[in-house]
């Protein structure tokens, strides 16, 4: 700088990168992966085909799926040790700094397992599809003091992780399809979301060479902020906190308004959709069906769309094109299914996965699409000389 601050800010946006993975229109409100828009996916697949398809580009034959499934399936069950470290964590910890210690002993496992071969990308791969749930499912049972269980091969994804979250050794677990199908729709709709600060974290720290594992780690921590994934916790905490006020949502939307402090909508607006996140939509319609028939905080969803209701009718919302995002009614099913708040990004997580390690191997295999070092527009001071204490003012 030469003193003169008025550098040429397209200067400032050429930290972006390519890729091949998930396209979004944010004023149109569209969402694909690899091509397919998220309305047909999560209507007709599942969360490990989806996995497949954001991996490998395209969807699975069923051979390929099931092999892909198995695969997956041999890496649920951790090394034994894993549990002595989660033993060892305080229990009121919060589950996402929990997760990202999982993920960081995870490598050092399987580095003591295959040596240089733990980093091979697809033995990688399948070894993180496959430990997140233990992981997820460890971090919770040690909040909640219950004993952790074992995976069982003839269990589903969906179903193992529920079973290994919420069962206890003494009893046969109650699946719910319903509630299996809910959580499957939902880790598809947070499969990917091209470079949200997460996926960039990921794509950064692995950027360096660093291994994947430690890069995903890395990306968990991102994703645990309120403004990105902790947003489906922050939702709920702010439904419940209007409740406790007496469920008047316009004075809370006027509080929004008046911007006297950092209130925010949350759950609402995005960095990229000035239209309706398509996935909300999607959400909305789950939360109707599973907190209607299956119990849950239907008192908190009717205040959720008496909320969306006036916010979109208001003009502060619609002229900073402020629409719910994915998060907004996430929280409720994730409640209704017996989660507690603190559990919902670990949730996000789960779901993200696929996405992260797909844009950590494009990278790895394309250095176009590599990002290593933003570019910044120094505005501090022009040249100066030292200045000895005793003359400092
Ligand atoms: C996710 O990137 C991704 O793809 C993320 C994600 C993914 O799948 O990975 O989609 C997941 O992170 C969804 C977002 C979850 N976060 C929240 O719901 C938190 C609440 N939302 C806001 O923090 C905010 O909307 C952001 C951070 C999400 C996006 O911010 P923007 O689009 O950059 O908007 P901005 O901060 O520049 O604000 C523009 C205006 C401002 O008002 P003015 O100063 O112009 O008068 O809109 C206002 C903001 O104050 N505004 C809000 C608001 N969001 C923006 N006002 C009230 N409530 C809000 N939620």
């Amino acid at each position: 700088a030469t003193g003169d601050t008025t550098l040429d800010v397209g200067f400032a946006n050429t930290a972006s990168c390519q890729s091949a993975i998930t396209f979004i229109d944010g004023d149109a409100g569209i969402l694909r992966y690899r091509g397919y828009p998220i309305e047909q996916l999560a209507e007709n697949s599942s969360f490990l085909e989806v996995s497949y398809l954001v991996l490998f580009g395209e969807l699975p034959t069923r051979d390929q799926l099931d092999a892909f499934s198995s695969d997956i399936a041999k890496h649920h069950l951790l090394d034994e040790r894993m549990r002595e470290m989660f033993r060892s964590l305080p229990r009121k910890s919060h589950p996402m700094p929990v997760l990202s210690a999982g993920l960081n002993a995870l490598s050092t496992f399987a580095y003591s397992k295959w040596g240089e071969g733990a980093y091979d990308l697809d033995r990688a791969t399948k070894v993180l599809l496959g430990s997140l749930p233990t992981l997820a499912a460890y971090g919770y049972k040690n909040s909640v003091g219950e004993p952790f269980l074992y995976p069982e091969r003839q269990l589903s994804y969906i179903e193992n992780f529920l079973r290994m979250s919420f069962g206890l050794p003494t009893h046969p677990y109650p699946f719910d399809d319903a509630i299996t199908r809910a959580l499957d729709v939902l880790l598809i709709l947070h499969a990917d979301h091209e470079q949200n600060c997460s996926t960039s974290t990921v794509r950064m720290v692995g950027s360096s060479g660093a291994n994947i594992y430690v890069s995903v780690a890395a990306g968990v921590s991102a994703l645990s902020g309120p403004l990105h994934g902790g947003a489906n916790q922050a939702v709920l905490e702010m439904l419940q906190g209007i409740r406790a006020e007496g469920g008047d949502v316009t004075s809370y939307v006027n509080k929004v308004k008046d911007r006297k402090d950092t209130t925010k909508l949350m759950g609402f607006g995005h960095r990229i959709y000035k239209n309706y996140d398509p996935r909300a939509a999607i959400v909305k319609k789950h939360a109707d069906q599973i907190l209607r028939t299956h119990g849950g905080n239907d008192e908190l969803l009717d205040l959720a769309l008496k909320l969306e209701e006036v916010a979109l009718s208001d003009s502060y919302f619609q002229e900073r094109k402020l629409y719910p995002n994915v998060d907004f009614y996430t929280g409720l099913i994730y409640q209704a299914m017996g989660f507690p708040q603190n559990m919902f990004t670990v949730l996000f997580a789960l779901g993200r996965l696929p996405g992260w390690i797909a844009h950590f191997r494009e990278q790895a295999s394309d250095p176009a699409t590599k990002i290593n070092r933003p570019r910044q527009i120094y505005v501090g001071e022009t040249e100066r000389s030292y200045v000895p204490m005793e003359q400092r003012g």
